[in-house]
């Protein structure tokens, strides 16, 4: 046996990582970050997070329950006076009725309830269709799931809107499911009753499972929002997919849900309990309190966001970056091709240039390429500062 003195080597062994992991490409959001990270007096237009503190009510809410010993696991599908809070807001809002007891699980944001719907449905090589451009992690978590990912392409031409012309072309046997996601991330597309009533008949027609998530839903400008399960017959079909990252200020709190058919909640329920156990309690009295009392913080925060809205799209069209107007979300999709640069071009030399970061829009998907996602949700000074600069480094 050969001795190990000083200066022999010993075999470093490394642990292997998965196939299926792999496989799976860096966020191009994340890459594009990393640049942002150490940089100075950069604007960041790139985060989809509101810039507002959650509402005052809703944190203290939380002190409290902190204050008076509340630190324990809550029950796997999430505290009770969470899930009926929830199911009454539905019913009241939207007349859609899930029942608290069975109908509805709590979740680590809308995050968690996205994997665990895929990984709860999804049967090794089942295809998902995803129209993009689309958010993030749609794409790698169908295939963490063992599915099929496959992109469904929309473009400017319908408003980055899937139709039904664009649909039945990706219609196939193995098709399972469809991530649908309105407002959109990236774009702010949203949907007419109408559109989504086209769209669901396919859906019927072909058993498709429609995964409908809906974290914008409540910031919609223009038209009021129109759930998906809402609609006639598709209820049995759908898994609606909620949070209160965005429309409530609350990202850091990591509360979601799901609500959908008592199996499909069953089946997401035990992947949930042996991987998380429970949503963080005091995130889910803080739910609480948000889905109770914060109508008037979410109206005084979308007012915001709408003013923003509407600065940004003049803007940008002002300058020659054509935009339309997203319905809803707090994102604006730019096309940014008659400066002749590339998406990542133009915003790896915006932030060199003038620290100002957007995300280039093939972050989001193939047809995301000659756009880029500007996030207003940033203070109007901010804004006013970033487009100033923009225009400067489109001058240039
Ligand atoms: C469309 C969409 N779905 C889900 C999420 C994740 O949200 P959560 O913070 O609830 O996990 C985001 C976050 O950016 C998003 O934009």
């Amino acid at each position: 046996m050969k001795s190990l003195g000083l200066g022999s080597r010993t075999k470093i062994m490394k642990i292997n990582i998965s196939k299926k992991v792999k496989k799976v490409p860096p966020s191009g959001i994340r890459a594009f970050f990393d640049l942002v990270l150490g940089m100075d007096d950069v604007i960041s237009l790139g985060v989809g997070e509101p810039d507002f503190v959650s509402p005052w009510n809703v944190c203290e809410a939380a002190i409290h329950s902190i204050e008076n010993g509340l630190t324990s696991y809550t029950s796997n599908k999430g505290m009770i006076e969470l899930r009926q809070a929830i199911s009454e807001d539905l019913r009241e809002r939207y007349k859609i009725t899930y029942h608290p007891d069975s109908e509805i699980l709590i979740t680590v944001g809308v995050s968690e309830a996205l994997d665990l719907a895929l990984r709860a449905i999804l049967d090794p090589g089942d295809t998902v269709l995803i129209p993009e451009p689309c958010y993030v992690s749609y794409h790698p978590l169908s295939e963490l799931a063992g599915g099929k990912a496959v992109y469904v392409p929309t473009t400017l031409k319908t408003n980055f809107k899937l139709t039904p012309q664009i649909l039945k072309k990706h219609i196939g046997p193995k098709v399972r499911a469809i991530i649908f996601n309105y407002p959109s991330n990236p774009t702010g597309t949203s949907y007419s009753k109408k559109e989504l009533l086209a769209l669901s008949k396919i859906f019927l027609k072909h058993k498709i499972a429609v995964i409908s998530d809906e974290i914008y839903g409540e910031l919609t400008y223009d038209n009021p929002h129109v759930p998906f399960p809402t609609l006639p017959g598709v209820k049995d079909l759908t898994i609606y997919l909620n949070g209160f990252s965005k429309v409530h200020a609350m990202t850091g709190w990591r509360i979601g849900y799901a609500c959908g058919p008592r199996h499909v909640i069953e089946a997401m329920e035990k992947i949930h309990q042996y991987s998380i156990m429970c949503a963080p309690i005091a995130g889910q009295i803080a739910g609480i309190e948000a889905v109770k009392n914060s109508a008037n913080a979410v109206r005084d925060m979308k007012r915001e966001y709408f003013l923003r809205r509407e600065f940004l799209v003049s803007r940008l069209n002002h300058l020659g970056l054509d935009c339309r107007k997203p319905e809803g979300a707090f994102y604006v999709f730019p096309s940014i091709k008659k400066t002749g640069l590339t998406d990542l071009e133009f915003s790896r030399r915006l932030l060199e240039k003038e620290n100002v970061a957007v995300v280039p829009g093939s972050a989001f998907g193939p047809s995301g390429k000659g756009h880029i996602r500007m996030a207003y949700a940033s203070s109007m000074i901010k804004l006013k500062e970033a487009m100033l600069r923009i225009e400067r480094f489109c001058r240039k």
